[in-house]
């Protein structure tokens, strides 16, 4: 009887097991990068069935950055809900439609900001599986990096030049100074010495 239960229980998890492995959201790339006011397309494939109904379709897909989540992208059973978009993204994310059914969640990014950087994940829902893949965006700003070397270069060389021939100045005249102190401190020494004897 103890014998059967276990069976049983065994046969579950197994089941379990199989049916939560046989559906799957991958990610093309799991890293891009990408430089701001630049356009990225960012992929997600899940499992699909033949004769899939885009009616049964439900996708989620979020930015996770440090600060706070924002919603990208929200298709209810096939359709798209705009509402559901933050304002962050508007009018910067395209969905490729046509790829929805092959099993693909294409998204066009445009106008990347700073800002975009972080996690994105998407939720895909469907009648036979649910599951959710992520990746990782990195914008970097858009500055001219060589240009504002070579003027900070400039800057600093121009800079340098006389602060270190303060410098300069300031460790001859220490030098000097403590050159006469000591010329001093010797002098009197020897005058110290000198004088009890001369003076006796
Ligand atoms: C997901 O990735 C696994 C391992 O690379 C692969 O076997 C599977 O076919 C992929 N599934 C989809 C739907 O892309
Ligand atoms: C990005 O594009 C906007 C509008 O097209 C422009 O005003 C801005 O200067 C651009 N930023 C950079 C860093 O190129």
């Amino acid at each position: 009887m103890t014998c059967r239960i276990l069976l049983l229980f065994i046969l579950f998890i197994l089941s379990s097991c199989v049916c939560a492995g046989s559906f799957v959201v991958n990610v093309t790339q799991s890293f891009y990068q990408a430089k701001e006011n630049q356009s990225i397309t960012l992929e997600w494939s899940f499992t699909t069935i033949t004769g899939l109904s885009l009616n049964s379709l439900s996708v989620f897909c979020r930015l996770f950055t440090d600060v706070k989540a924002f919603v990208l992208l929200h298709v209810h059973q096939g359709v798209e809900v705009p509402e559901s978009q933050d304002q962050h993204f508007a009018g910067r994310i395209q969905l490729d439609k046509d790829v929805l059914g092959e099993g693909r969640v294409r998204l066009h990014v445009s106008r990347l900001r700073t800002a975009d950087s972080g996690l994105y994940t998407c939720d895909v829902h469907t009648s036979y599986g649910t599951d959710s893949g992520e990746c990782r965006l990195l914008v970097s700003a858009a500055r001219d990096r060589p240009e504002s070397e070579t003027t900070s270069g400039t800057s600093l060389r121009k800079d340098s030049q006389p602060e270190s021939r303060g410098r300069i100045g300031l460790y001859c005249a220490l030098g000097l100074t403590a050159a006469l102190v000591l010329s001093l401190l010797v002098s009197a020494f020897q005058k110290l010495r000198i004088c009890p004897k001369t003076c006796r």
